[in-house]
């Protein structure tokens, strides 16, 4: 949804579409229908901007900041529209502040400035104009591609989960192991080793995708691609994983 520093907007559309084929294959090799979908599942899902581009009707999406979930529900559902193009200093200092999660923390936060959460500092550091307006028309594109969608909205640890996913599409795009750009208090404490041995566990009854730069040896790179991201300048090679044990 929203255009940020980690998340997929840039590349969501050929992820999309990477995944959306691998499935139909699969479909073919084991006997189904080619156009069989599963629900899908995006448990680290940020602005769910790789959601918003797949083809499925069932979705559920989780992730762990409260803020990312209540954006998401209020654009969803109608209690979140058309928030101001510039904030003021105390109403920057008292978002960043609050202690409590809500749409306008979650949407200043992630469109200020250098569309990192809050700037990454304690200063004053008002969005640039241009990002809160894009970000602003991004609400409302993707609140029209969720039109018609049957979607279930989680906000827990993705290995707390209160149920075990069968049958689905999950995409994953947890916090990198080596990326620099952490969000103070949820993804300090991301267990990389965990992560990857549940991702094991779901890839057995699921088909199964992974954002990361590197994995274990188990997993095999299905898709890469080498980006520059429109606001750091920065280059990078982004890779789609799936896990394929020898
Ligand atoms: C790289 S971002 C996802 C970006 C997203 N694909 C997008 O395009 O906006 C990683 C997300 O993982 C979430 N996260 C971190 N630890 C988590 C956990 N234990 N369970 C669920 N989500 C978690 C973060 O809050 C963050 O939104």
């Amino acid at each position: 949804m929203l255009k940020y520093i980690g998340g997929k907007k840039l590349i969501a559309k050929s992820l999309a579409m990477v995944m959306s084929e691998y499935e139909k294959k699969y479909n073919i090799e084991s006997g189904l229908d080619r156009d069989y979908m599963r629900t899908y599942f995006e448990p680290c899902c940020g602005m769910a901007s790789v959601a918003s581009h797949m083809p499925h009707t069932n979705i559920i999406l989780n992730d762990i900041n409260p803020n990312v979930i209540c954006l998401i529900d209020g654009v969803l559902n109608n209690f979140y529209s058309s928030p101001f193009s510039q904030l003021t200093k105390s109403q920057y200092i008292s978002l960043k502040h609050q202690a409590y999660p809500s749409c306008d923390k979650s949407f200043y936060g992630f469109s200020s400035f250098r569309a990192s959460w809050f700037g990454g500092s304690g200063d004053y550091k008002n969005g640039r104009r241009s990002t809160i307006s894009t970000n602003i028309d991004n609400i409302k594109k993707f609140k029209e591609k969720m039109v018609g969608k049957n979607i279930t909205l989680h906000n827990q640890s993705y290995d707390e989960l209160t149920f075990e996913p069968e049958n689905m599409l999950i995409y994953c795009d947890p916090p990198y192991k080596y990326s620099l750009g952490r969000m103070k208090g949820f993804l300090n404490s991301f267990e990389h080793d965990r992560f990857w041995d549940i991702i094991r566990r779901w890839s057995a009854k699921n088909l199964v995708f992974i954002s990361e730069t590197k994995a274990p040896v188990d997993f095999k790179v299905l898709w890469e691609k080498n980006t520059v991201s429109s606001l750091t300048h920065k280059t990078k090679v982004e890779r789609l994983y799936i896990h394929k044990p020898c």
